[in-house]
């Protein structure tokens, strides 16, 4: 059993309120989540009448798991009925991404969406594919068109006689217009856009990379310490030397270089260290785009790019009966915005959000519509790196809210996690991105 702490305690029994609780990572944020639903069973509420969303599917699987276990504990002890017919009741209740329940509310309303009946749900890979071919299908078109904007966007993206970056620029404006409510008036205000925000969503491509990236160098960290490479943090001083250095190729690691059992780690790292490498050029591209003066007609061009190429990846979803994950939730938005929303609505009672961080813009639109009890929990410090074209904005604004009086909010600060310092280290290295 555990101790809870003060902090912990209040998020758990706190009621009648809406509730923001945040805190670095191993604080947990999670573990409360879990506890405070358990404690609104055992109290009476309905798991029917519940949704839980976490960021992945692992997330939920384990959520899942964790709550059937502290159920069955509580069961076996008081003997209550009650808690035995939600722990039956488990394996239907809503525990997913958000992506899932939308997936969910829209089977189950399908009448009130716009899509096809026999619709199926596009494979990341698949969904990448069909992109590309719409970007590559529009660059061609537009280079026969001959238009003046486009030619010099053309020429700033050129880098190697290839397309590939203006290519990238296009799709990570295009991603980022669908996590908006309103993708379509959201490019077309776009146009006139400072640059500076611009920058911001060129750079967001290049931050999801980047979280690939320390994940990476987390479990090769990890690695480090399973072989016993000496200590921790002289594995993590040269992992940091090298991906500081822009120069990956030209630095070397002697301490793991003379050890002939840490060949395949070595490699690993190397690999790391040119990917990092590959991340600062971009990056430096991007800061060496045009001032906000000569590049008007430029954002101008690539909202326009971003625009036909979404009229171009419709039409081959359409053609092929899929939908992204965006569709899915623009259709949940649509749905609950709709003359039924308020009734599908009427049936929560609790709403909990782990993650919350990492929101989008259209996310936060689809929770808004709830008129229940949220929970919320999220990663402060996460949110700085505004990875996952994540909207560290909302979290923050609705903690002043909450603050003031419209919900209740609670910092945890206690760290349950061992080796988390040394993520956080990790994590640092990063933050210049
Ligand atoms: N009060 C506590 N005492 C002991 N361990 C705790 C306590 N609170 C959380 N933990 C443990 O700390 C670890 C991290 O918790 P978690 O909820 O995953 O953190 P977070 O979601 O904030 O990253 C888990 O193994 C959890 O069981
Ligand atoms: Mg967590």
């Amino acid at each position: 059993m555990k101790e809870w702490t003060e902090q912990q305690r209040k998020a758990i029994s706190a009621r009648n309120c809406n509730l923001l609780v945040s805190a670095g990572a191993g604080s947990g944020k999670t573990a409360v989540m879990l506890e405070r639903i358990c404690s609104l069973l055992r109290e009476g509420a309905d798991i029917r009448k519940m949704t839980m969303c976490t960021f992945t599917k692992t997330a939920a699987a384990d959520m899942r798991r964790k709550l059937s276990e502290t159920l069955a504990d509580c069961v076996e002890k008081t003997g209550d009925a009650w808690l035995e017919k939600q722990l039956a009741r488990l394996p239907a209740a809503e525990i997913s991404t958000l992506h899932s329940w939308c997936a969910h509310i829209i089977k189950k309303w399908f009448f009130y969406s716009d899509l096809e009946p026999e619709f199926t749900v596009a494979e990341e890979a698949e969904e990448a594919a069909l992109k590309s071919e719409a970007a590559e299908e529009v660059l061609e078109e537009e280079k026969e068109r001959g238009d003046e904007a486009f030619a010099g966007l053309y020429a700033a993206f050129l880098s190697n006689r290839s397309h590939r970056r203006l290519k990238e620029a296009m799709l990570a404006v295009y991603d980022y217009s669908r996590a908006q409510p309103n993708p379509d008036e959201w490019l077309l205000r776009s146009a006139s856009r400072k640059d500076s925000e611009y920058r911001e969503i060129l750079f967001s491509a290049i931050k999801r990379d980047a979280e690939k990236l320390v994940s990476d160098a987390e479990k090769l960290l990890a690695d480090l310490a399973a072989a016993k490479f000496n200590k921790d943090y002289e594995a993590l001083a040269v992992l940091k030397e090298c991906m500081e250095s822009e120069v990956a190729c030209t630095l070397t690691t002697p301490q793991l270089r003379n050890k002939p059992e840490l060949e395949e780690l070595h490699a690993r790292f190397k690999e790391l260290k040119a990917q990092y490498a590959e991340l600062c050029r971009r990056r430096e591209k991007i800061e060496s785009m045009p001032s906000h003066e000569t590049s008007l007609p430029y954002c101008r061009a690539l909202a326009e790019l971003a625009f036909k190429l979404g009229e171009k990846y419709a039409a081959s979803k359409r053609e092929k009966g899929k939908a992204d994950y965006s569709d899915l939730e623009h259709q949940t938005l649509k749905i609950l915005g709709g003359e039924h929303g308020e009734r599908i609505l009427s049936e929560y009672t609790h709403v909990f959000v782990d993650e919350y961080q990492d929101i989008s813009p259209l996310q936060e639109e689809i929770l808004k519509k709830f008129k229940c009890e949220m929970f919320f929990v999220g990663d402060v410090k996460q949110s700085i790196y505004g990875f996952r074209m994540c909207r560290p904005k909302f979290f923050i604004d609705k903690r002043e809210r909450y603050r003031k009086g419209e919900g209740k909010t609670v910092e945890l600060t206690a760290n349950f996690r061992s080796g988390a310092k040394i993520l956080n280290t990790v994590n640092g290295i990063f933050l210049q991105l």
